[in-house]
């Protein structure tokens, strides 16, 4: 029988979905929590059941009893932490982004280099039905040999955290960049990148970004290319994460409207001019499989699950947390540890997805110049 790992959340804003997934993993022993709202982090032990809560961060990494910190705590804030938990000699998992300049990625990935730890980056898009359902397309054959790749990701952030405001939109671009590197089975080694739009001066000052909107092709070292287009501000846009992945044999793009994915086959004929294509509307499936059944029903939205049929629940319309994708990394995370292997999304491929976003602001900013993308 394997350990039980301990482990500590820090932020429970967005991080609160994740506090239930821990306490009823299989594999973890003692989940503490921590939030600087210590009203939240009370309110939320109540909720959860959780009793073991922190004062402070530096009670978390002075206490021998945790094995491993998962972060969740604002932007500006990754590198530090992240470098404090691998230094302090417990593996750490950290939200999106990885950190927000290049020295930051590097910073972290000799942290965790050094400390032996695991670094992982909690990317919700290499999880989510749409992701998984792609990707096995791809490693089934079905889309033939990939030649482009596309990623998108809209989001209006007025009256959010003040961290976020005039945040430039590359900087968080890894929700439109994951799913596109983890389909092309190579890394980003370039990147030109072009701003566009404008916005009110206000939202300037913070990181002396002018930008609502980034556009950035991709070079990848094994030759293909890639775009992906993020919105932060100021655009007239709903909500949207999606990818599109074109394949020599069959296409799979999950619709900018973010609508059910649609497949197109190319069906090979002689009589006309141009292949013919079909579409096809796929209805997803919910790969929980891979799940100890205890944490199975956070692939979907709380009340919706259907113990005798998980397929059932997500028929129901459900989106789950970030279709599906947390408890999976949850999952990972865990596993990793126990299994005393690299997680899936270590520092290598995280710094990769992070690294890319990064250079393509700097390209933005130097009129769309070509930026290679570095590796640490
Ligand atoms: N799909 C995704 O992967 C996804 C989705 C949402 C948010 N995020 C990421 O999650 C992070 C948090 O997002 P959010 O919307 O909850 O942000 P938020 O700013 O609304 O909430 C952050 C929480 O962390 C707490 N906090 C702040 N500093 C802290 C500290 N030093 N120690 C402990 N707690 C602290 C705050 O009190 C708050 O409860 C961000 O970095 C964001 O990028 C990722």
């Amino acid at each position: 029988m394997s350990r039980k790992i301990n482990v500590a959340l820090v932020g429970l804003g967005f991080g609160g979905c994740f506090a239930p997934i821990y306490r009823d993993h299989p594999d973890v022993g003692e989940i503490g929590i921590f939030d600087i709202n210590q009203e939240l982090t009370q309110t939320f032990s109540k909720e959860t059941g959780i009793s073991k809560t922190y004062k402070s961060f530096e009670e978390i990494l002075a206490d021998p009893t945790v094995d491993a910190v998962h972060l969740v705590t604002p932007i500006p804030q990754h590198e530090e932490q992240t470098v404090r938990v691998l230094e302090a000699g417990k593996h750490c998992a950290c939200t999106v982004p990885m950190a927000i300049s290049k020295e930051g990625v590097k910073r972290i990935t000799e942290a965790a280099r050094k400390s032996g730890k695991n670094y992982m980056m909690m990317e919700t898009t290499l999880y989510t039905y749409h992701y998984l359902h792609a990707k096995g397309m791809l490693e089934r054959g079905e889309l033939g040999r990939i030649q482009f790749l596309r990623g998108s990701h809209y989001q209006d952030m007025e009256n959010w955290p003040s961290y976020w405001m005039g945040l430039p939109p590359m900087f968080y671009g890894t929700h439109a960049i994951a799913p596109l590197v983890g389909l092309s089975g190579s890394r980003i080694q370039r990147v030109v990148c072009f701003g566009s739009g404008t916005m009110r001066e206000e939202l300037h000052k913070q990181y002396g970004n002018p930008f609502p909107v980034e556009s950035a092709l991709f070079e990848f070292e094994n030759g293909l290319k890639a775009e992906a287009t993020r919105s932060l501000f100021e655009t007239a846009r709903e909500y949207t994460e999606s990818f599109c992945a074109y394949g020599s044999k069959r296409t799979f793009e999950w619709a900018q409207d973010g609508g059910d994915p649609v497949i197109m086959t190319l069906i090979p004929r002689t009589d006309l001019r141009g292949y013919a294509t079909e579409f096809t509307r796929l209805e997803l499936g919910n790969p929980y499989e891979t799940l100890p059944e205890s944490i199975r029903k956070y692939t979907i939205n709380e009340g919706d699950y259907d113990e005798t049929n998980p397929q059932k629940s997500l028929a129901k319309g459900a989106g789950g947390g970030h279709e599906g994708s947390h408890p999976h990394l949850v999952h990972e995370f865990v596993r990793s540890i126990v299994e005393n292997r690299r997680p899936a999304i270590d520092e290598v491929l995280g710094g990769n997805i992070t690294l890319a976003g990064i250079c393509a602001h700097e390209s933005a900013m130097n009129g769309g110049c070509s930026v290679e993308v570095p590796l640490y």
